[in-house]
C-alpha cells in the first residue's frame, strides 16, 4: 500500500511516519509513505498557498490551484507504479465521522491520499473536483489537517499485513469486533497494593479467555453504551458449555431449531398460563402463534438457546445482552425434575457477565420455578405487571408477573469498571 500526505507541514508528518512501528515498517518495505508540500506546488512568487474567503469572515482559505497540481502529481507518480488512481480523502472537522470500520474500509485500497487543510479550510471547489470523502477525526476542532492525517495513516497502516508482530494482535484490540479491549496487566503482581486479577495468573488459558470477553463486554457497556448496543444487534454469543455425555445447549439459528423453540415456547407458556389463563387463551398458544413473537424478540435483541439431550431439544432459555433480560425459560414435561431449568439458568446468567443484576420475571403461581431462582441467588425486585380477570380478559384468576433480579455472592471479583 502506498499512503500520500498532501500538506503544508510534510517535515512533521514524515517524522511521526518514520518513528517506531511504522517506522520500522516502512523500512522493511511494507508500505510506502510519501508527504508532499503544497507550497511547492504554487506558482505565485511568494509561494502564498491562502487567500482571503469570499463573502468575508475572518481566517484564510487555502486555494485550489497549489493542492489540485500537488494530487496530479500524485496520481501521475501512481499511474507510474502501476497502481490505480489513488483514493482521495480530505480531513475537515466538517467531514464523516472516522472510525475503525472506515479503517479498514481505507486499508484495502492499493493508494490513498490525505489532504490536510489549514487555516480557515480549503477552496471547496479542489475538495468537490477530487475527494472522494472527508473524514473527522472526532468533534473537536485542530488548526490543521496533519494530526488527522496521522491519525489516519497510522490507523491504516497498522493493519496492512506483517505490520504488527502477529497478524492476531489487531484483532484482540479495542474495536476488532466493536468491543472495547480488557485491561491489561504486567508484573509486578502486586503494586503498590494493588494485585493483578487472580484468574490472569492460573495459567488456564480458556478461564483466561472467558475473562477477558467478559471484561470487554463489561467495559464496553458502562463505557459506550452506543458500540455496546449495536454489538448486541449481531453478537449473540455462541460458545457452549459442556455438561454430560450428550447434553448440550445450542444457538437457535436455523429455520427447524426456530420452529422447535417456537414449540417448547408453546408447551411452555401453556404450561405455566394453566392455573391462570381462560381456555381460549391457553389454546391459542401455539407454535404457530408464538414462532413470529420469538423472531420479533430476536430482532430486539434477544438471542435464544436450545438444550439438547442426546440430540432432542427438550428445553429453551433467551437472554437479552441490550437489556440483561432472561426468559422464555422452558422445559418439556418428560425432562423436568432433571436440573435442566437449573442449568439453563445458570448458563444465561453466565451469559451475561456484563450485566451484574441481571433480570427476569416470574408468575406468582409458579411457586416451583420461585423456590428454584431464590435457591440460586435470585432475588425479588417488584413486580411488572398485574392480572386483573376484571380488566384483562385473558386471565382467569388475579395473578401477578413478578420481577427478580440476580444478586451475585459478595466474594465475587468485582473489576474496576463494575465498582464505579
Ligand atoms: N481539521 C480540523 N479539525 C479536524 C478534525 N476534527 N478532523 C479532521 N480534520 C480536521
Amino acid at each position: 500500500m502506498r499512503i500520500d500526505i498532501v500538506t503544508l507541514f510534510p517535515e512533521l508528518c514524515d517524522t511521526f511516519l518514520s518513528a517506531s512501528i511504522l517506522g520500522r515498517a516502512r523500512a522493511k518495505n511494507l508500505f510506502e509513505t510519501h508527504c508532499h508540500q503544497i507550497r511547492d506546488y504554487t506558482l505565485n512568487k511568494q509561494k502564498q498557498t491562502d487567500d482571503y474567503p469570499y463573502g468575508g469572515g475572518c481566517g484564510m482559505v487555502l486555494y485550489a490551484q497549489p493542492i489540485a497540481d500537488c494530487l496530479r502529481a500524485v496520481q501521475a507518480q501512481c499511474r507510474e507504479q502501476g497502481r490505480a488512481a489513488p483514493h482521495i480523502v480530505f480531513l475537515t472537522a466538517a467531514g464523516a465521522p472516522y472510525d475503525e470500520a472506515k479503517a479498514r474500509e481505507l486499508a484495502q485500497y492499493d493508494a490513498v491520499t490525505l489532504v490536510c487543510g489549514h487555516y480557515e479550510g480549503i477552496d471547496q471547489r479542489v475538495i468537490d473536483a477530487f475527494g472522494d470523502e472527508e473524514v473527522s477525526i472526532g468533534d473537536y476542532v485542530l488548526t490543521g489537517g496533519e494530526l488527522a492525517s496521522l491519525v489516519v495513516a497510522d490507523s491504516v497502516l497498522r493493519l496492512q499485513p506483517g505490520v504488527l508482530a502477529e497478524e492476531k494482535g489487531y484483532q484482540d484490540e479495542s474495536y476488532w469486533d466493536g468491543l472495547l479491549e480488557y485491561p491489561q496487566y504486567t508484573r509486578p503482581e502486586v503494586w503498590e497494593g494493588r494485585a493483578v486479577p487472580p484468574v490472569l495468573l492460573t495459567g488456564d488459558h480458556q478461564k483466561i479467555e472467558v475473562w477477558r470477553g467478559e471484561q470487554s463486554r463489561i467495559r464496553t457497556r458502562t463505557r459506550r453504551p452506543d458500540l455496546y448496543d449495536q454489538w448486541c444487534a449481531t453478537h449473540p454469543l455462541t460458545e457452549l458449555p459442556k455438561w454430560k455425555r450428550g447434553e448440550n445447549m445450542r444457538l437457535v439459528k436455523t429455520e427447524e431449531q426456530w420452529q422447535r423453540a417456537a414449540e417448547l415456547a408453546a408447551e411452555g407458556r401453556r404450561a405455566v398460563g394453566a392455573p391462570v389463563g381462560t381456555p381460549d387463551v391457553l389454546a391459542s398458544l401455539t407454535a404457530e402463534a408464538l414462532l413470529p413473537q420469538l423472531l420479533q424478540q430476536h430482532k430486539d435483541g434477544w438471542a435464544f438457546y436450545l438444550h439438547f439431550t442426546k440430540n432432542v431439544p427438550d428445553g429453551m432459555v433467551g437472554v437479552c445482552h441490550r437489556t440483561g433480560r432472561i426468559g422464555c425459560l422452558f422445559v418439556t414435561e418428560v425432562s423436568r425434575g432433571k436440573g435442566i431449568g437449573a442449568k439453563m439458568l445458570d448458563f444465561a446468567r453466565k451469559k451475561l457477565p456484563e450485566h451484574t443484576n441481571p433480570t427476569l420475571t416470574v408468575l406468582n403461581t409458579n411457586t416451583r420455578a420461585i423456590a428454584l431462582y431464590k435457591r440460586m441467588g435470585w432475588v425479588p425486585a417488584g413486580t411488572e405487571a398485574v392480572y386483573d380477570p376484571a380488566k384483562d380478559a385473558f386471565c382467569a384468576v388475579y395473578c401477578e408477573e413478578l420481577r427478580m433480579s440476580y444478586r451475585p455472592p459478595v466474594n465475587d471479583f468485582v473489576s474496576a469498571d463494575q465498582q464505579c
